[in-house]
């Protein structure tokens, strides 16, 4: 979960990397640093803390140089300081590491008993001290590296250079990912293509076991055996401005304010207004009859944000195509042996396309043989590549930690995928099909109206201020919601919120209520919300301060409540998104009034790519 950047060619390394590392500091931000070789030297500085104590060093200190590599810590092993902090440079090798190496302590110790000194507590110093003793040898920075490749064990993306071959940065990975972008007589490479997308739209993304040498006019990869692999170039359409903040804050507020137009892109996709049809894209029209003819059941897997995404899907796959579903966290299914039929059609969801417990879940079912679809936000991402198919989120790059708008285009996908399966299994009426798109055509509109209530929701959270513990409950479809806006608050505010089905209260969570506690409780008009509201007057009834989520003007819910939000009326497979957007404002209101970093909030990273 670290960011990692190398360049090479005519412009200032220093520059560049700074300039990727700011767009991959969401990765990882406890130290940074960067290493440029010149004449046969490196010259490197390092910082403790965020990028800018990093670029605060660098503002005095001349560079010269045309290859140069970069890295934004998130620690793993070793506390975050400034000799911990990467580049790590052992006799003139330098390297950047993203991951973890599992069998460190082995390496360590046999390094200390070969009389190598180990200056930090990393795992990742450890590498930089083997491709050194490796390239005394071989005299050769790849064949150094491919040797170093089998003692290493865990999850690894490697960026290296060597004093003595100052034109070419060693680039390696199993795991995290590592995308090359090609430049007119220049090359660079990173963990994402955010760090990148400045300078080109042209990308070769790296396969595990793979060694590139990167040199400024040209690429090789060789496979794990030394072969060489020819890949093409993937072309993005992301540009730089997607990128910037737009004069918003944040990106999370940016990103929540986008999303009226992330979910228009998806209906623009996957829906014929005139026909009023939800429609399969013609590229896997065929994939997914084939996929979905006489399967018996349906699992999805996911972490975070995205498993609670997965729950809301167990809903509409089983209301609406009729097929048994079952959800699980990434990182208990993996290693729980799951049983699967021969039938069984796994779907797993990631933002990132590289979480790490997501990957091995996904790999765990292709090794069973079966069908792996992903829905995944960045396109070409390890996930993405490795299913039987991807369908995009479309919701261009999420750049704050806590996801927001992949989040409502997952459930938007999830939805519109969930249709198009209930009529391959025409369990899907005309009737019904029609009555939510209407519901659909409608969205954007009603998510940009839910927008402009921003100030209700910031006067909510702040009468909530005081509150330490909270309650987000709902039923139905509404549940994951409550499960979502609990982590929400968690992840921004640093404030205890848990989520739960509002059927369980009488179950336990009623004798936490007392006037201490606050309650948000998720009810708009659905089948559900006569027993929703009943649930809310129980926790009010014992003192709570409670926050209501309501379809409309609704004085029932503003009579029993200290707090109300209203969502425009709608479809009840649509009224989770809508619910979606005050709990994001909510939990960002309640994190900028504590003057917390909503982007990068603390011990978190955007995407865990080790366990
Ligand atoms: C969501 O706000 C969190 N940042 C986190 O739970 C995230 O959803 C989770 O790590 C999964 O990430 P992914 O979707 O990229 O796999």
């Amino acid at each position: 979960m670290c960011g990692i950047v190398g360049y090479l060619g005519a412009r200032n390394p220093k520059d560049v990397i700074l300039g990727g590392l700011k767009k991959l500091e969401y990765r990882g931000y406890d130290s940074a640093g960067v290493a440029i070789l010149h004449d046969g030297h490196t010259k490197r500085v390092r910082a403790l803390g965020k990028l800018k104590a990093l670029e605060d060093k660098l503002a005095h200190e001349p560079f010269n140089g045309h290859t140069g590599i970069g890295h934004t810590r998130w620690a793993t092993h070793g506390v975050p300081s400034e000799i911990n902090a990467h580049p790590h440079q052992v006799n003139g090798v330098s390297i950047v590491h993203n991951g973890i190496i599992e069998n460190f302590q082995d390496i360590r110790r046999d390094l200390i008993q070969s009389g190598s000194t180990i200056e930090s507590q990393t795992d990742s110093e450890l590498i930089a001290h083997l491709i050194s003793d490796q390239v005394q040898q071989t005299q050769d920075l790849r064949t150094a590296v491919e040797r170093v490749l089998g003692k290493l064990r865990g999850a690894y993306a490697v960026l290296a250079t060597w004093e003595q071959s100052p034109d070419e940065i060693v680039a390696f990975k199993e795991g995290p990912p590592l995308v090359i972008g090609h430049g007119r007589d220049e090359n660079f490479v990173a963990s994402d293509v955010q760090a990148l997308i400045a300078y080109t739209q042209k990308f070769i993304y790296l396969e595990d076991q793979e060694v590139a040498v990167i040199k400024k006019d040209s690429i090789q990869i060789f496979s794990e055996t030394g072969k060489p692999v020819d890949r093409d170039f993937v072309e993005l359409n992301w540009d730089a401005e997607m990128v910037e903040k737009q004069g918003f804050p944040y990106f999370m507020l940016k990103e929540i304010f986008e999303q009226p137009r992330t979910l228009a892109v998806s209906l623009e996709l996957l829906t014929n207004k005139e026909r009023q049809e939800i429609i399969t894209p013609t590229e896997y029209d065929d994939k997914l009859k084939t996929i979905f003819a006489g399967a018996t059941d349906l699992r999805i897997v996911a972490c975070g944000t995205s498993f609670y995404a997965a729950t809301y899907g167990k809903y509409l796959f089983e209301r609406l195509a009729r097929l048994p579903t079952e959800v699980d966290i990434a990182s208990e299914f993996r290693y729980r042996e799951p049983v699967f039929n021969k039938k069984t059609v796994v779907m797993v969801i990631s933002q990132s396309g590289e979480t790490a417990d997501t990957l091995a879940a996904l790999r765990l079912v292709r090794q069973n043989g079966l069908e792996v679809i992903s829905i995944c936000n960045v396109k070409n991402s390890t996930i993405a590549r490795e299913s039987s198919l991807s369908i995009p989120m479309n919701c261009g790059p999420e750049i704050g930690v806590a996801s927001t708008k992949a989040f409502t285009a997952t459930l938007l996908n999830l939805l519109l995928f969930a249709s198009q399966v209930a009529k391959v299994r025409e369990t899907l009426s005309r009737a019904a099909e029609t009555e939510l798109m209407a519901a659909l055509m409608a969205l954007p509109a009603q998510v940009d109206l839910v927008l402009t209530h921003d100030k209700y929701f910031e006067n909510a959270a702040r009468g909530f201020h005081q509150f330490k513990g909270f309650l987000f409950m709902g039923r139905g479809v509404s549940y994951p919601i409550a499960l979502e806006g609990a982590l929400k608050l968690k992840e921004l505010a640093y404030l205890h919120a848990e989520g739960y089905a509002a059927g369980e209260m009488k179950h336990g969570p009623l004798a936490l209520i007392d006037e201490r506690m606050a309650v948000v409780m998720i009810a708009p008009s659905d089948e559900l919300y006569e027993k929703t509201v009943s649930n809310l007057e129980e926790a009010r009834a014992r003192g709570a301060k409670v926050i209501a989520l309501g379809t409309g003007e609704n004085t029932r819910l503003r009579d029993v409540s200290d707090a109300y939000l209203a969502i425009p009326a709608s479809h009840w497979a649509l009224n989770p998104i809508l619910a979606t957007i005050p709990i994001q404002l909510l939990a960002y209101h309640m994190a900028h009034s504590f003057g917390y970093d909503v982007d990068q909030p603390r011990n978190l990273a955007k995407s865990v790519t080790v366990e």
